[in-house]
Protein backbone atom coordinates (compact mmCIF):
# COMPACT_ATOMS: atom_id res chain seq x y z
CA UNK A 1 0.00 0.00 0.00
CA UNK A 2 0.92 3.50 -0.73
CA UNK A 3 3.15 4.73 2.77
CA UNK A 4 1.22 8.53 3.63
CA UNK A 5 3.30 10.68 5.87
CA UNK A 6 1.04 12.53 8.49
CA UNK A 7 -0.32 15.28 6.01
CA UNK A 8 -0.50 12.42 3.30
CA UNK A 9 0.19 13.40 -0.48
CA UNK A 10 -0.62 16.59 -2.04
CA UNK A 11 -1.72 16.47 -6.10
CA UNK A 12 -2.71 18.35 -8.71
CA UNK A 13 -5.25 16.86 -11.43
CA UNK A 14 -5.74 18.64 -14.45
CA UNK A 15 -9.40 17.89 -15.89
CA UNK A 16 -10.37 16.95 -12.99
CA UNK A 17 -14.17 17.59 -13.08
CA UNK A 18 -14.24 15.74 -15.91
CA UNK A 19 -15.62 11.87 -16.95
CA UNK A 20 -12.15 10.20 -15.85
CA UNK A 21 -10.88 12.83 -13.77
CA UNK A 22 -13.85 12.90 -11.56
CA UNK A 23 -13.92 9.08 -10.31
CA UNK A 24 -10.35 9.37 -9.76
CA UNK A 25 -10.52 12.33 -7.64
CA UNK A 26 -13.05 10.29 -5.44
CA UNK A 27 -10.24 7.52 -5.63
CA UNK A 28 -7.48 9.61 -4.07
CA UNK A 29 -9.72 11.30 -1.99
CA UNK A 30 -10.62 8.11 -0.63
CA UNK A 31 -7.29 7.01 -0.26
CA UNK A 32 -6.11 10.32 2.01
CA UNK A 33 -4.66 12.53 -1.01
CA UNK A 34 -5.36 16.48 -0.55
CA UNK A 35 -6.16 17.16 -3.96
CA UNK A 36 -6.23 20.30 -5.88
CA UNK A 37 -8.14 20.13 -9.49
CA UNK A 38 -7.77 22.93 -11.67
CA UNK A 39 -10.60 22.84 -15.24
CA UNK A 40 -11.72 25.16 -17.62
CA UNK A 41 -15.33 23.37 -17.24
CA UNK A 42 -15.35 23.66 -21.29
CA UNK A 43 -16.55 19.83 -21.43
CA UNK A 44 -18.57 19.31 -17.69
CA UNK A 45 -21.23 22.03 -16.11
CA UNK A 46 -18.81 24.97 -14.42
CA UNK A 47 -19.94 26.09 -11.09
CA UNK A 48 -22.90 27.88 -10.59
CA UNK A 49 -21.58 30.58 -8.23
CA UNK A 50 -18.30 32.87 -8.32
CA UNK A 51 -16.00 30.66 -6.22
CA UNK A 52 -18.00 27.10 -6.50
CA UNK A 53 -17.07 23.84 -7.78
CA UNK A 54 -18.57 22.49 -10.73
CA UNK A 55 -21.35 20.45 -10.08
CA UNK A 56 -19.33 17.04 -10.86
CA UNK A 57 -17.25 17.77 -7.94
CA UNK A 58 -20.53 18.93 -5.47
CA UNK A 59 -20.94 15.06 -6.36
CA UNK A 60 -17.49 13.56 -5.45
CA UNK A 61 -18.10 15.82 -2.40
CA UNK A 62 -21.26 13.98 -1.59
CA UNK A 63 -19.60 10.05 -2.55
CA UNK A 64 -16.67 11.08 0.01
CA UNK A 65 -18.19 12.67 2.69
CA UNK A 66 -17.74 16.28 4.78
CA UNK A 67 -14.17 14.61 6.23
CA UNK A 68 -12.41 14.09 3.01
CA UNK A 69 -14.70 16.84 0.95
CA UNK A 70 -11.99 19.28 2.69
CA UNK A 71 -8.87 17.64 0.85
CA UNK A 72 -10.44 18.65 -1.93
CA UNK A 73 -9.67 22.36 -3.77
CA UNK A 74 -10.92 23.79 -6.76
CA UNK A 75 -9.55 26.40 -9.61
CA UNK A 76 -11.73 27.04 -12.41
CA UNK A 77 -8.90 27.82 -14.98
CA UNK A 78 -6.84 26.79 -18.43
CA UNK A 79 -4.19 24.32 -18.77
CA UNK A 80 -2.93 26.53 -21.30
CA UNK A 81 -2.60 29.64 -18.71
CA UNK A 82 0.79 29.78 -16.97
CA UNK A 83 -1.10 32.00 -14.01
CA UNK A 84 -3.74 29.83 -13.76
CA UNK A 85 -1.13 26.71 -13.45
CA UNK A 86 0.51 29.00 -11.06
CA UNK A 87 -2.36 29.85 -9.06
CA UNK A 88 -3.14 25.66 -8.71
CA UNK A 89 -0.03 24.85 -7.79
CA UNK A 90 0.82 27.62 -5.31
CA UNK A 91 -1.52 26.50 -2.91
CA UNK A 92 0.68 23.88 -1.47
CA UNK A 93 3.46 21.87 -2.45
CA UNK A 94 2.24 19.40 -4.53
CA UNK A 95 3.88 15.33 -4.91
CA UNK A 96 2.26 15.00 -8.17
CA UNK A 97 0.44 15.78 -11.13
CA UNK A 98 -2.13 13.99 -12.92
CA UNK A 99 -2.93 15.87 -16.13
CA UNK A 100 -5.85 14.68 -18.14
CA UNK A 101 -6.98 18.40 -19.11
CA UNK A 102 -7.22 17.97 -22.79
CA UNK A 103 -9.84 18.02 -26.39
CA UNK A 104 -10.52 14.70 -26.67
CA UNK A 105 -13.24 13.83 -29.52
CA UNK A 106 -11.55 12.24 -32.80
CA UNK A 107 -14.18 13.69 -35.46
CA UNK A 108 -14.06 17.08 -33.97
CA UNK A 109 -9.73 17.16 -34.19
CA UNK A 110 -10.30 16.50 -37.76
CA UNK A 111 -12.45 19.55 -38.10
CA UNK A 112 -10.67 21.74 -35.50
CA UNK A 113 -6.75 20.64 -35.43
CA UNK A 114 -5.30 23.59 -34.16
CA UNK A 115 -7.45 23.86 -31.18
CA UNK A 116 -6.30 20.42 -30.09
CA UNK A 117 -2.80 20.84 -30.73
CA UNK A 118 -3.23 24.17 -29.06
CA UNK A 119 -4.86 22.69 -26.10
CA UNK A 120 -3.16 18.96 -25.98
CA UNK A 121 0.29 19.70 -26.72
CA UNK A 122 0.33 23.43 -25.69
CA UNK A 123 -1.20 23.00 -22.58
CA UNK A 124 0.88 19.45 -21.80
CA UNK A 125 3.85 22.16 -22.32
CA UNK A 126 2.53 25.31 -20.05
CA UNK A 127 1.63 22.33 -17.31
CA UNK A 128 5.55 20.78 -17.54
CA UNK A 129 7.09 24.68 -17.31
CA UNK A 130 4.66 24.78 -13.88
CA UNK A 131 6.08 22.09 -12.73
CA UNK A 132 9.31 23.02 -13.13
CA UNK A 133 8.66 26.33 -11.39
CA UNK A 134 7.30 24.86 -8.68
CA UNK A 135 9.53 21.84 -8.48
CA UNK A 136 7.16 19.24 -8.93
CA UNK A 137 8.56 16.30 -10.65
CA UNK A 138 5.51 13.77 -10.78
CA UNK A 139 3.08 13.16 -13.40
CA UNK A 140 0.81 11.16 -14.90
CA UNK A 141 -0.08 11.57 -18.11
CA UNK A 142 -3.90 10.34 -19.50
CA UNK A 143 -2.77 8.95 -22.84
CA UNK A 144 -5.19 6.54 -25.31
CA UNK A 145 -4.34 3.39 -27.14
CA UNK A 146 -5.52 5.35 -30.18
CA UNK A 147 -1.74 5.63 -29.85
CA UNK A 148 -0.63 2.32 -31.59
CA UNK A 149 -0.69 1.39 -34.92
CA UNK A 150 -4.39 0.08 -36.07
CA UNK A 151 -3.80 -3.54 -36.13
CA UNK A 152 -3.43 -5.29 -39.59
CA UNK A 153 -4.79 -8.40 -38.86
CA UNK A 154 -6.18 -10.29 -35.55
CA UNK A 155 -2.90 -12.07 -34.62
CA UNK A 156 -1.69 -8.42 -33.94
CA UNK A 157 -3.69 -8.27 -30.98
CA UNK A 158 -3.36 -8.43 -27.69
CA UNK A 159 -1.45 -4.72 -27.72
CA UNK A 160 1.55 -4.73 -25.10
CA UNK A 161 3.07 -1.58 -24.46
CA UNK A 162 5.97 -2.49 -27.32
CA UNK A 163 3.44 -2.65 -30.15
CA UNK A 164 3.73 -0.13 -32.76
CA UNK A 165 2.76 2.98 -32.24
CA UNK A 166 1.98 5.48 -35.16
CA UNK A 167 -0.13 5.66 -38.27
CA UNK A 168 -2.82 6.96 -36.47
CA UNK A 169 -5.37 9.06 -38.65
CA UNK A 170 -6.39 11.59 -36.80
CA UNK A 171 -5.13 14.65 -34.86
CA UNK A 172 -6.49 13.49 -31.60
CA UNK A 173 -4.53 10.35 -32.12
CA UNK A 174 -1.52 11.86 -33.07
CA UNK A 175 -1.47 15.08 -30.60
CA UNK A 176 -1.91 12.00 -27.59
CA UNK A 177 1.61 10.13 -29.53
CA UNK A 178 2.92 13.30 -29.66
CA UNK A 179 2.64 14.37 -26.07
CA UNK A 180 3.65 11.33 -24.86
CA UNK A 181 7.08 12.19 -27.32
CA UNK A 182 7.35 15.77 -25.32
CA UNK A 183 7.04 13.85 -21.99
CA UNK A 184 9.73 11.56 -22.83
CA UNK A 185 11.76 13.84 -23.99
CA UNK A 186 11.51 16.19 -20.78
CA UNK A 187 12.65 13.23 -18.89
CA UNK A 188 15.76 12.91 -21.12
CA UNK A 189 16.59 16.66 -20.13
CA UNK A 190 15.75 16.47 -16.73
CA UNK A 191 16.76 13.46 -15.06
CA UNK A 192 14.65 14.22 -11.69
CA UNK A 193 11.28 13.94 -13.93
CA UNK A 194 9.08 10.82 -13.47
CA UNK A 195 6.41 9.80 -16.15
CA UNK A 196 4.10 7.14 -16.10
CA UNK A 197 2.01 7.26 -19.11
CA UNK A 198 -1.49 5.25 -19.49
CA UNK A 199 -2.86 4.02 -21.88
CA UNK A 200 -6.47 3.95 -22.04
CA UNK A 201 -8.73 1.32 -23.95
CA UNK A 202 -12.18 2.21 -23.64
CA UNK A 203 -13.21 3.75 -20.57
CA UNK A 204 -17.16 3.04 -19.48
CA UNK A 205 -19.19 2.61 -16.48
CA UNK A 206 -19.97 5.15 -13.93
CA UNK A 207 -19.33 4.99 -10.37
CA UNK A 208 -22.06 2.55 -7.74
CA UNK A 209 -23.20 5.25 -6.22
CA UNK A 210 -25.01 6.70 -9.67
CA UNK A 211 -23.82 10.21 -8.74
CA UNK A 212 -21.10 10.84 -11.17
CA UNK A 213 -20.61 9.31 -14.53
CA UNK A 214 -20.40 9.65 -18.25
CA UNK A 215 -22.49 12.17 -19.42
CA UNK A 216 -21.68 13.78 -22.80
CA UNK A 217 -23.02 16.70 -24.22
CA UNK A 218 -25.43 16.91 -27.49
CA UNK A 219 -25.33 13.23 -29.10
CA UNK A 220 -22.82 10.97 -27.87
CA UNK A 221 -20.01 10.08 -30.35
CA UNK A 222 -18.84 6.97 -27.97
CA UNK A 223 -21.04 3.52 -27.95
CA UNK A 224 -21.74 3.42 -24.12
CA UNK A 225 -23.38 6.43 -23.97
CA UNK A 226 -25.66 6.18 -27.11
CA UNK A 227 -26.62 3.11 -26.10
CA UNK A 228 -27.81 4.05 -22.73
CA UNK A 229 -29.78 7.26 -24.22
CA UNK A 230 -31.58 4.23 -26.29
CA UNK A 231 -32.66 2.09 -23.18
CA UNK A 232 -34.14 5.42 -21.62
CA UNK A 233 -35.89 6.65 -24.76
CA UNK A 234 -33.74 9.82 -25.37
CA UNK A 235 -32.83 8.03 -28.53
CA UNK A 236 -34.95 5.88 -30.97
CA UNK A 237 -32.20 3.30 -31.54
CA UNK A 238 -28.18 2.38 -31.94
CA UNK A 239 -26.78 3.08 -35.40
CA UNK A 240 -24.19 -0.24 -35.45
CA UNK A 241 -21.37 1.09 -37.44
CA UNK A 242 -20.49 -2.17 -39.36
CA UNK A 243 -21.51 -5.51 -39.80
CA UNK A 244 -19.07 -6.96 -41.85
CA UNK A 245 -15.62 -6.56 -39.37
CA UNK A 246 -13.77 -9.99 -39.53
CA UNK A 247 -14.64 -10.75 -35.70
CA UNK A 248 -17.19 -13.11 -34.83
CA UNK A 249 -20.50 -11.86 -35.23
CA UNK A 250 -19.48 -9.19 -38.10
CA UNK A 251 -19.03 -6.19 -35.36
CA UNK A 252 -16.32 -4.20 -33.66
CA UNK A 253 -14.39 -5.17 -30.76
CA UNK A 254 -12.82 -3.38 -28.22
CA UNK A 255 -11.23 -3.67 -24.56
CA UNK A 256 -13.90 -1.67 -22.44
CA UNK A 257 -12.72 -0.91 -19.27
CA UNK A 258 -14.73 0.32 -15.80
CA UNK A 259 -13.79 4.02 -15.12
CA UNK A 260 -13.48 2.80 -11.65
CA UNK A 261 -11.05 0.26 -12.42
CA UNK A 262 -9.48 3.20 -14.64
CA UNK A 263 -9.58 5.59 -11.66
CA UNK A 264 -7.54 2.80 -9.25
CA UNK A 265 -5.07 2.31 -11.88
CA UNK A 266 -4.21 6.06 -11.56
CA UNK A 267 -3.86 5.50 -7.35
CA UNK A 268 -1.77 2.45 -8.56
CA UNK A 269 0.61 4.69 -10.48
CA UNK A 270 1.61 6.66 -7.90
CA UNK A 271 3.65 3.98 -5.98
CA UNK A 272 6.33 4.81 -9.01
CA UNK A 273 7.01 7.97 -7.30
CA UNK A 274 8.95 6.64 -4.46
CA UNK A 275 10.95 10.26 -3.32
CA UNK A 276 13.23 7.56 -1.93
CA UNK A 277 14.71 6.12 -5.23
CA UNK A 278 15.87 7.71 -8.37
CA UNK A 279 13.46 8.25 -10.95
CA UNK A 280 12.52 6.01 -13.24
CA UNK A 281 12.27 8.55 -16.40
CA UNK A 282 9.11 7.33 -18.72
CA UNK A 283 7.25 4.67 -18.87
CA UNK A 284 3.92 3.35 -20.42
CA UNK A 285 1.30 1.05 -18.96
CA UNK A 286 -1.84 -0.38 -20.58
CA UNK A 287 -4.92 0.13 -18.67
CA UNK A 288 -7.90 -2.30 -20.30
CA UNK A 289 -9.19 -5.53 -19.09
CA UNK A 290 -7.51 -7.55 -21.83
CA UNK A 291 -11.18 -8.70 -23.19
CA UNK A 292 -12.24 -8.30 -26.35
CA UNK A 293 -15.95 -7.17 -26.43
CA UNK A 294 -18.02 -6.91 -29.55
CA UNK A 295 -20.80 -3.65 -30.08
CA UNK A 296 -23.43 -6.73 -30.03
CA UNK A 297 -22.11 -8.17 -27.05
CA UNK A 298 -22.15 -5.14 -25.22
CA UNK A 299 -25.89 -4.25 -26.25
CA UNK A 300 -26.66 -7.47 -25.03
CA UNK A 301 -25.23 -6.96 -22.06
CA UNK A 302 -27.37 -3.77 -21.38
CA UNK A 303 -30.23 -5.15 -22.41
CA UNK A 304 -29.37 -7.74 -19.35
CA UNK A 305 -28.41 -4.97 -17.30
CA UNK A 306 -31.61 -2.32 -17.87
CA UNK A 307 -34.55 -4.70 -18.54
CA UNK A 308 -34.92 -2.60 -21.70
CA UNK A 309 -34.98 -3.29 -25.44
CA UNK A 310 -32.40 -1.74 -27.97
CA UNK A 311 -33.34 -1.10 -31.25
CA UNK A 312 -30.45 -1.47 -33.56
CA UNK A 313 -30.10 -0.54 -37.04
CA UNK A 314 -26.69 -1.80 -38.92
CA UNK A 315 -25.16 0.95 -40.79
CA UNK A 316 -21.99 1.55 -42.62
CA UNK A 317 -18.46 1.27 -41.42
CA UNK A 318 -17.46 4.78 -39.48
CA UNK A 319 -14.66 6.28 -40.95
CA UNK A 320 -11.32 5.21 -39.33
CA UNK A 321 -12.54 2.51 -37.24
CA UNK A 322 -10.21 -0.30 -36.74
CA UNK A 323 -12.10 -4.13 -36.15
CA UNK A 324 -10.34 -5.16 -32.89
CA UNK A 325 -8.42 -3.09 -30.10
CA UNK A 326 -7.44 -4.98 -27.03
CA UNK A 327 -4.59 -5.13 -24.98
CA UNK A 328 -2.25 -7.19 -22.64
CA UNK A 329 -2.19 -5.93 -19.40
CA UNK A 330 0.51 -7.87 -18.13
CA UNK A 331 2.82 -5.03 -17.11
CA UNK A 332 0.08 -2.93 -14.91
CA UNK A 333 -0.04 -5.99 -13.04
CA UNK A 334 3.17 -6.81 -12.44
CA UNK A 335 4.29 -2.95 -11.84
CA UNK A 336 1.61 -1.18 -9.94
CA UNK A 337 0.29 -4.09 -8.75
CA UNK A 338 -3.06 -3.32 -10.06
CA UNK A 339 -5.77 -5.37 -12.50
CA UNK A 340 -9.32 -4.32 -13.78
CA UNK A 341 -11.97 -6.48 -11.83
CA UNK A 342 -15.17 -5.03 -13.18
CA UNK A 343 -16.84 -7.36 -15.88
CA UNK A 344 -18.93 -6.16 -18.63
CA UNK A 345 -22.16 -6.72 -16.95
CA UNK A 346 -20.87 -4.06 -13.98
CA UNK A 347 -19.96 -1.24 -16.54
CA UNK A 348 -23.55 -1.69 -18.08
CA UNK A 349 -25.42 -1.56 -14.34
CA UNK A 350 -23.43 0.75 -13.08
CA UNK A 351 -23.82 3.22 -15.97
CA UNK A 352 -27.65 2.31 -16.47
CA UNK A 353 -27.70 3.44 -12.48
CA UNK A 354 -26.23 6.56 -13.45
CA UNK A 355 -28.49 7.35 -16.58
CA UNK A 356 -31.69 6.37 -14.73
CA UNK A 357 -30.39 8.36 -12.03
CA UNK A 358 -29.49 12.01 -13.95
CA UNK A 359 -32.73 11.15 -16.06
CA UNK A 360 -35.09 10.43 -13.45
CA UNK A 361 -37.45 13.13 -11.81
CA UNK A 362 -36.43 12.04 -8.32
CA UNK A 363 -32.94 12.12 -8.81
CA UNK A 364 -31.14 15.07 -9.77
CA UNK A 365 -31.34 16.79 -13.32
CA UNK A 366 -28.35 16.09 -15.61
CA UNK A 367 -25.62 18.83 -16.14
CA UNK A 368 -26.10 18.40 -19.85
CA UNK A 369 -29.73 18.44 -20.80
CA UNK A 370 -29.29 20.95 -23.91
CA UNK A 371 -29.25 19.30 -26.72
CA UNK A 372 -27.16 20.37 -29.92
CA UNK A 373 -28.78 17.98 -32.36
C1 LIG B 1 -16.71 1.54 -29.93
C2 LIG B 1 -17.31 0.58 -30.96
C3 LIG B 1 -17.76 1.59 -33.08
C4 LIG B 1 -20.94 4.29 -31.57
C5 LIG B 1 -13.02 6.27 -29.04
C6 LIG B 1 -11.80 7.11 -29.22
C7 LIG B 1 -10.78 6.74 -28.21
C8 LIG B 1 -11.37 6.87 -26.84
C9 LIG B 1 -12.61 6.00 -26.70
C10 LIG B 1 -10.78 9.04 -26.01
C11 LIG B 1 -16.73 0.75 -32.36
C12 LIG B 1 -19.07 1.14 -32.41
C13 LIG B 1 -19.91 3.35 -31.67
C14 LIG B 1 -22.19 4.03 -32.20
C15 LIG B 1 -21.34 1.92 -32.98
N1 LIG B 1 -11.69 8.23 -26.57
N2 LIG B 1 -20.12 2.19 -32.35
N3 LIG B 1 -22.34 2.87 -32.89
O1 LIG B 1 -14.04 4.50 -31.37
O2 LIG B 1 -13.15 2.59 -29.93
O3 LIG B 1 -12.69 4.92 -29.27
O4 LIG B 1 -13.51 6.41 -27.73
O5 LIG B 1 -9.71 8.72 -25.54
O6 LIG B 1 -9.68 7.60 -28.32
O7 LIG B 1 -11.27 6.82 -30.49
O8 LIG B 1 -15.00 4.04 -29.09
O9 LIG B 1 -17.30 3.94 -28.23
O10 LIG B 1 -16.82 5.37 -30.28
O11 LIG B 1 -16.80 2.86 -30.47
O12 LIG B 1 -21.52 0.87 -33.60
O13 LIG B 1 -23.15 4.86 -32.16
O14 LIG B 1 -18.71 0.85 -31.08
O15 LIG B 1 -17.79 1.32 -34.48
O16 LIG B 1 -16.67 -0.55 -32.94
P1 LIG B 1 -13.72 3.96 -30.04
P2 LIG B 1 -16.54 4.12 -29.50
Amino acid sequence: TLKFNAISNRGTVTGGAGFIGSHTVVELLEAGHHVTVIDDCSNTAPPARVGGIPPSLERVQQIVGPLMAKRLKFVLGDVTDPQDLDFAFGLKKKHAVIHFAGLKAVGESKEKPLSYYRVNQGGSVALLEAMERANCTNIIFSSSATVYQPAKTIDDLPLSEDSPTGGTTNPYARSKLHVEEILADACVANSNLSVVNLRYFNPVGAHESGLIGEDPRGIPNNLMPYVSQVAIGRRPHLNVFGSDYQTHDGTGMRDYIHVVDLAKGHLAAMRRFNSHTKSRGFESYNLGTGQGTSVLELVKAFREASGKEIPTVFTERRAGDVAWLWCAPNKALKDLDWKATRDISDMCRDMWRFQFRSMNPSGYVTDNSEERE
